[in-house]
């Protein structure tokens, strides 16, 4: 299986296949994500993030997990009229992404900030801060944390992408789930449920990647 990816190796290979292939400064943060094993999103969730902008007109985008940048600066390169506020916890990491922003001569449109999403977004939220399309991609036992003030900061018909929701398969069924995940798997259950149930968002989760909700905030 590629990256105990959750779909079937064969429809992986070919949807990639198929992509067109980044160059320049996209191509070196994959090369090195690869090399150094840090978690980026899928290609093809990648994708999805980038048509879900262009369908829905997203000017103003946050990311919960920046790591060293590469899915903020696809999303940058949709149009030149999006800004994005993104959130990461290791320093290691930030760093990087914000050297990486400068080479990409987006430090103007992205804004890094160093640190705690727990902390850092209800602060965004008490600021008045208000956001089209939120991405979540970090700690997984977490999410259930960082939705009440994404939900908060998302406008009326805003969109909000949760990120390895299936969690290669685990979240689906217990047959998958590893004894040291349990208690993950049971929080990323817990948050599909509330997702689904959520009386302001109607949720599709969406069998891509590693699994993804998008969850539309209701008139
Ligand atoms: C999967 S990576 C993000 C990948 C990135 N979105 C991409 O596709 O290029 C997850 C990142 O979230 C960060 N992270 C985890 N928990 C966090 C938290 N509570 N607050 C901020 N960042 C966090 C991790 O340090 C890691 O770099």
């Amino acid at each position: 299986m590629i990256d105990d990816s959750i779909n079937h190796e064969y429809i992986i290979r070919y949807i990639r296949d198929v992509l067109p292939k980044c160059e320049g400064l996209l191509k070196e943060l994959e090369e090195f994500a690869e090399a150094n094993e840090v978690p980026i999103s899928q290609p093809e969730t990648i994708k999805l993030l980038e048509t879900l902008i262009r369908l829905s007109g997203a000017e103003n985008i946050l990311e919960v997990g920046s790591a060293i940048g590469y899915s903020a600066v696809r999303m940058a390169g949709v149009r030149g009229n999006i800004k994005i506020d993104t959130i990461e916890i290791n320093p290691e990491a930030a760093a990087y992404a914000k050297r990486v922003f400068e080479r990409a001569g987006l430090s103007g449109r992205i804004t890094l900030h160093e640190g705690n999403a727990a902390e850092i977004l209800p602060r965004l939220r008490d600021e008045g801060r208000r956001f089209d399309m939120i991405f979540i991609d970090a700690s997984k036992a977490q999410y259930n944390n960082f939705f009440e003030p994404c939900f908060e900061m998302l406008g009326p018909g805003g969109l909000l992408i949760s990120d390895n929701i299936l969690y290669k398969g685990m979240t689906a069924t217990d047959e998958l789930v590893l004894h040291r995940k349990r208690t993950i798997v049971k929080r990323l259950r817990e948050y599909v449920d509330m997702l689904n149930s959520h009386s302001g968002i109607d949720t599709a989760v969406v069998p891509i990647g590693d699994g993804v909700a998008l969850s539309v905030k209701k008139f």
